[in-house]
């Protein structure tokens, strides 16, 4: 069911907060962290003391199965002021745009392109922004991903939010982020990523006034660092990069409210206080930011363009071998030395389906069309590639020397399912209905050859 069409609209209440402030980061992927907000918070060799220091009470917060192993188990403890058990009870709320419905009926094999989201005009917080474009699969099937734009020009003031469905990916476009969450704060700006764990509550603040940028929320296996195989032991995202917030506390009184995403559909319960009350965590369950200008861009130094998972920065496996449930993967600045080759990326057919966005500046397949904000949806076994000016400068190209793309950083979302656009995705106006004519330009070549 579409959440717009729900009788049971409830809107949505403000009440004011102040903010959180940062307190740094600690360095690793999936590291087992221990930090704390005050002196003699965390207990000393044991998770659950029968009085946790300064009155605070001891949750644990699971992200896998208690039995999963040891390189996949993901859980923290919190000590905290209250329980997150604490607050009202839920009762459904919708956000139209914000909804799990990809449809169960005919989806097209189009091409696909859209301008940016158009930002909003009266004030709108970060979830209220949220518009999804496309997705498959669903939570209650723990596999697929949620694909989302966001277009919000105010800080969410006096609720917070979480999903169950699915940890969060977020890769903002325009204007930073300060992600005020349980674990710590991370200040996000756009060339840099975001990834908040299934269940984590968070309200997001706007430092710069409006932003814009892409979400995509994996209801399947963690995101994890890709294997390198014979690349070695460095390379392509590194491990020491990914940074995991301090832990920051507020202790706020109020009455506020909680927003819940839980099986698809969003849920509220009134708190009478912040519940980004840790003052202390352990764990490797939290969420962590990463500066995609670090990653360590590997191409080809011969001939011929390599396949594009070359680019993988972040995987979420699906039960295949080496099949992903999500791919995320960036096209970032980088030479382009290639000799006899076409060295934009080739005309393509492939059996994942490909959701791309695009950050900064432009993208080496395509001439225009494409700008910063904007995203494409090529799915399964639907060809695309090179738009027909790019095709006619690559083909003259001087090869004798090195190229450079120094202004880019363009992403994809990749997943082994179709990713089935959103009906109010086909039907927005900022579609591009006219977005296969780049390829109409491309002309008949061939001859034969006479003999
Ligand atoms: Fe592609």
């Amino acid at each position: 069911m579409n959440a717009s069409t729900d009788d049971n609209v409830i809107p949505m209440p403000h009440a004011d907060a102040r903010g959180m402030q940062p307190r740094g980061y600690m360095s690793g992927f999936g590291n087992h962290f221990a930090t704390e907000a005050e002196a003699g918070t965390l207990p000393e060799g044991q998770n659950s003391p029968q009085r946790v220091a300064h009155g605070l009470y001891a949750e644990q917060l699971s992200g896998s199965a208690f039995t999963a192993p040891r390189a996949e188990n993901r859980r923290s403890w919190l000590y905290r002021i209250r329980p997150a058990a604490m607050h009202g009870p839920f009762e459904r709320c919708v956000q139209p745009r914000l909804h799990d419905d990809f449809g169960d009926g005919p989806v097209s094999p189009d091409q696909m392109r859209w301008s940016p989201m158009p930002l909003p005009e009266t004030p709108v917080d970060f979830v209220d922004g949220l518009y999804t474009v496309a997705g498959n699969g669903s939570a209650a099937a723990q596999t697929g991903i949620a694909v989302r734009v966001y277009a919000s020009n105010t800080s969410m003031q006096g609720r917070w939010y979480y999903s169950a469905d699915g940890e969060q990916l977020i890769v903002p476009q325009q204007g930073r982020l300060r992600i005020a969450t349980e674990m710590g704060v991370l200040d996000v700006e756009p060339q840099e990523i975001a990834v908040i764990p299934r269940g984590v509550r968070f309200r997001v603040e706007l430092p710069d006034g409006p932003a814009r940028g892409y979400l995509c929320e994996n209801f399947g296996a963690h995101l994890r660092l890709p294997d390198l195989g014979p690349i070695g032991s460095n390379g392509l995202a590194n491990p020491r990069d990914f940074l995991s917030p301090q832990a920051a506390y507020e202790d706020l009184e109020g009455d506020f409210e909680l927003v819940a995403k839980f099986q698809g559909h969003l849920w509220r319960a009134d708190i009478g206080h912040s519940p980004l009350d840790v003052v202390g965590w352990h764990g490797n369950y939290a969420p962590y930011k990463y500066d995609l200008r670090r990653f360590n861009t590997i191409g080809s130094i011969s001939f011929d363009h390599p396949d594009p998972s070359i680019f993988l920065v972040l995987t979420s496996p699906s039960d295949t071998a080496g099949v992903g449930n999500l791919d995320f993967a960036i096209f970032p600045p980088r030479w382009l030395v290639q000799q006899h080759t076409f060295r934009p990326p080739w005309f393509h057919r492939n059996v994942a389906s490909e959701f791309m966005g695009l950050v900064h500046g432009e993208y080496d397949a395509k001439a225009e069309g494409f700008a910063p904000g904007g995203c494409s949806l090529h799915n399964c076994m639907t060809g695309h590639g090179p738009d027909a000016a790019t095709f006619e400068k690559a083909s003259d190209a001087d090869l004798s020397k090195p190229d450079v793309i120094r202004d880019t950083m363009a992403f994809m979302f990749e997943s082994r399912a179709v990713i089935r656009p959103t009906q109010q995705a086909v039907d927005a106006g900022h579609r591009q209905r006219d977005y296969q004519a780049c390829w109409a330009g491309l002309k008949r070549n061939f001859s034969a050859p006479r003999g």
